[in-house]
């Protein structure tokens, strides 16, 4: 098949969060499986300059954003067999931040103007447009409206339910290329919303978890769009991320001290290393926790901040904080980590290299999210065999199956409610399992049999995509013939469960 994915991030080019990490993995995994594989990205001015000098400039046009005649350069890049086209134009996408400026309903309008120029240029003829998030939410209506004559079929893939591209209603006369007649499809409240959009006109809209893909079908996690994703019970999926394990591998990452797999001595060693390095208390019996997250309150930090002193009086643990953020957060661990010197550090940078070490130096990482669509850290922190604690929710709970001590099955710990106290207890029946040799191997073993690459999942990707390829050759069909067919749409579909 032949896929083109629009976004507007993807590691190592740009990346404000996990969906960098998918756009850096996903396309790879398909086009190992005899895909196609183009992506569509803008060339934001965070791009490193070691891949800057390796872009090839193949065009330049111009794009119309309503009466704005706009500058469009195109360059290309390919590795793993998957071709990235970058859009450039340095009025909209020279920017200190990716997104949260003031323009961002003309930046992401021009940027999805630029990729149907980019595909009708380069006769890039796809079977399926596969978009991501609100940035590109409007492609797949404009596809519906016909303003690009396209046959292709649209996946929409929701990352976050919670940033949905919200502008004023004068945008759509403003900027868009639409007849009033679609004004109904993008309203919401009295504003423009660009996920809406793509959840109403997307051929097919997944999430990147089954039970997120549930969850956000009722009000509490569904943002107000619920009743949209209601109506599109037939035709939504909840499919699991992947990480890519050469990327993430304590075998062979470089940023690793003393390179480990499957071996709890060389875990050991990292941990010595990193106790050195925090001046922290070297010891390989006290456990050491991680929390590597974006310091914001959907991550569940509410609950940590309410039982971090507790926790630290009571426990013999060392805990690490990385991360940058909501500066209530920011405060509260500054003191946290001033007044336990000999148990807590806080480290209010990310840096990718010593997040890695960190996950290979921690027995435990923490993961309370209040939602959490997929989430990759536990994903990583298994591949580095970091025991996950996490909240049930979302894709957490999809990856995550809570140690029973009874038959010996699961990779992790985990709670239900969100709730700080069964937080504290489960951490605690954790420390409590962690010295107990039998149950400690039982756990590390099952996590190193936690399947974390895409196959699975790419696979399931594929078969969505084959569905609508089926659907389209059977509208085809019904055009050259003039028969009716009953279309797949109409058959019995249903959240496809990993
Ligand atoms: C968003 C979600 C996260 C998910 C990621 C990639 O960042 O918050 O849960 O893992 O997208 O899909």
């Amino acid at each position: 098949m032949n896929i083109v994915m629009a976004a507007s991030e993807c590691a190592p080019f740009s990346k404000t969060g996990g969906l960098a990490d998918v756009l850096a993995s996903l396309p790879k995994a398909l086009a190992q499986r005899e895909h196609k594989l183009t992506v569509i990205l803008p060339k934001h001015s965070a791009l490193p300059s070691e891949i800057v000098s390796q872009l090839e400039h193949l065009c330049s046009f111009s794009v119309w954003v309503k009466w704005r005649e706009q500058y469009c350069g195109l360059f290309s890049y390919e590795t793993s067999d998957v071709t990235y086209y970058f859009i450039d134009n340095e009025y909209y996408f020279r920017r200190a931040h990716l997104y949260g400026e003031p323009d961002d309903a003309e930046r992401y309008v021009f940027f999805t103007h630029a990729f149907f120029e980019t595909v009708s240029r380069l006769q890039l003829d796809p079977d399926i447009i596969h978009c991501h998030d609100w940035q590109t939410g409007l492609i797949p209506l404009y596809l519906k409206a016909n303003v690009y004559p396209y046959k292709a079929k649209t996946v929409y893939t929701i990352h976050n339910l919670k940033y949905q591209g919200i502008f004023p209603l004068s945008v759509f006369d403003e900027l868009l290329h639409l007849d009033s007649i679609h004004l109904g499809g993008l309203e919401l409240n009295g504003s423009l919303n660009f996920m809406k959009a793509a959840i109403v006109h997307a051929d097919w809209v997944t999430t990147v978890s089954p039970t997120y893909a549930n969850e956000i079908l009722g009000p509490y996690y569904g943002e107000g769009l619920e009743r949209y994703l209601l109506e599109r019970i037939n035709s939504i999926s909840g499919i699991v991320n992947g990480i890519d394990e050469t990327v993430y591998n304590p075998a062979s990452d470089l940023n690793v001290s003393v390179p480990y797999f499957k071996n709890y001595a060389g875990k050991k060693e990292n941990k010595r290393i990193m106790q050195q390095e925090l001046d922290l208390t070297v010891s390989k019996e006290i456990p050491m926790f991680v929390l590597i997250s974006r310091l914001v309150e959907e991550k569940g930090l509410p609950l940590l901040t309410h039982i971090l002193e507790e926790l630290l009086i009571t426990e013999d643990i060392q805990l690490v904080i990385m991360g940058t953020g909501e500066t209530q957060f920011e405060e509260t661990f500054q003191h946290i980590a001033q007044r336990f010197q000999d148990s807590c550090r806080f480290i209010n940078v990310f840096h990718e290299g010593l997040a890695h070490r960190l996950y290979a130096a921690s027995d435990f990482f923490l993961m309370p999210s209040r939602f959490e669509p997929c989430g990759l850290g536990q994903l990583i922190a298994l591949r580095y065999e970091s025991i996950p604690i996490v909240r049930e929710t979302g894709g957490l709970k999809d990856t995550i199956k809570p140690y029973n001590e009874f038959n010996g099955e699961g990779n992790g710990f985990s709670f239900t409610n969100y709730n700080a106290n069964d937080f504290l207890n489960t951490i605690r029946y954790a420390i409590h399992l962690y010295y107990q040799p039998t149950h400690w191997n039982r756990i590390l073993k099952n996590v190193y049999k936690s399947k974390l690459n895409w196959d699975h999942s790419a696979s399931l990707y594929e078969e969505v995509y084959e569905r609508l390829l089926m659907q389209l050759n059977e509208e085809e069909n019904y055009v050259h013939d003039h028969r009716p067919i009953k279309s797949v749409t109409q058959r019995e579909t249903h959240l496809i469960i990993r």
